[in-house]
């Protein structure tokens, strides 16, 4: 039944020349059918390169808007209508446009998780895998970091020599996991690696062997000699233990799914090809260009080998 759905969704596809990106949350059976699948960066990227005149982006919605973004030529569909990243809203532009007249000698860095609004007004965006990166190559010493208080202060524990604010954001997916997850996780399987993503708060990430993005991750998943515990959303361990069924991979906290990335389903994306379902990304001229800016810096500065 679902090879079916997946094979009409291929044909499909062809027939119309239209290109599937899929962040690595989704779904093993949409990451099948996807073109192009990856962490935010590298769909960022994949995306102003993707040779088709219509995009299905399978994710959340600030990912559709970059792709949007970048290709204002291309028709960009957004999988599933509703499905939004909560974070991407928790400060409002005018904040940072207030923030900005009182510290003009600030550079705003936004976190990819943002609205195209808010990225407007922001001076380079960074996602998880390039924001140590693009921070440490920014030119300026003092920086404001939205909207993600998590990302924000392991940045910060890493580079020391720069004045990092931190806007009180968070994922409140990552934002669930308890040191007594960490300590029960620890005990009962004392051996494994534990591999976290940057949204984790600081009392949680002090018990990771590697710190990452979702493409990193499942890089040192795959490569590393032992089992282990994945400190990120349950789509990653579902698609590790499909990909190396001879080992074993555990779930940090099982409040780690995250209901927004698994709205999408393989009907949705076949819907968004016979023109039935998903949303349609139109963004103001004048606002687009604006936003353009941050995303182009993040991927000028933010180059970086792929699963890093
Ligand atoms: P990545 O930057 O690892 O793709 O993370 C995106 C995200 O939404 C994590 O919650
Ligand atoms: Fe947003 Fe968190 Fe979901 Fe990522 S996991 S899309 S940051 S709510």
């Amino acid at each position: 039944m679902m090879k079916d759905l997946q094979d009409k969704i291929l044909k499909l596809k062809k027939e119309k020349d239209i290109g599937i990106l899929a962040h690595s949350y989704q779904a093993p059976e949409i990451l099948e059918i996807a073109d192009e699948t990856g962490d935010s960066f590298q769909l960022s990227v994949a995306a102003s390169k993707l040779p088709q005149a219509t995009v299905i982006m399978c994710g959340v919605r600030f990912m559709a808007d970059t792709v949007k973004i970048l290709s204002p030529d291309k028709k960009v569909i957004l999988s599933h209508p509703q499905a939004t990243c909560p974070m991407a809203e928790q400060i409002a532009p005018e904040q940072v446009v207030a923030y900005r007249a009182q510290h003009p000698d600030h550079k705003i860095v936004a976190y990819i998780n943002t609205t195209t609004q808010l990225k407007a007004v922001c001076d380079v965006c960074v996602t998880s895998s390039s924001a140590l990166q693009i921070v440490s190559r920014l030119d300026a010493q003092n920086i404001l970091f939205i909207p993600d208080r998590n990302l924000g202060s392991y940045i910060k524990s890493q580079i020391k020599d720069k004045n990092i604010i931190l806007w009180d954001g968070m994922c409140p997916v990552h934002a669930s996991v308890s040191v007594q997850d960490c300590e029960e996780m620890k005990k009962a399987y004392p051996n494994a690696k534990v591999l976290m993503h940057p949204e984790l708060p600081p009392e949680i990430l002090r018990y990771a062997d590697y710190i990452g993005s979702t493409s990193g991750i499942i890089h040192y998943a795959l490569e590393c000699g032992e089992d282990c515990i994945i400190g990120t959303e349950k789509s990653i361990v579902d698609y590790l233990r499909i990909q190396r069924p001879d080992k074993r991979f555990y779930l940090l906290s099982k409040q780690l799914m995250c209901a927004n990335m698994r709205l999408t389903t393989l009907m949705d994306v076949y819907q968004c090809l016979t023109g039935e379902g998903g949303a349609e990304i139109v963004l103001d001229e004048a606002l687009r260009l604006r936003a353009k800016h941050p995303i182009d810096e993040m991927i000028r500065l933010g180059q970086v080998p792929s699963g890093k």
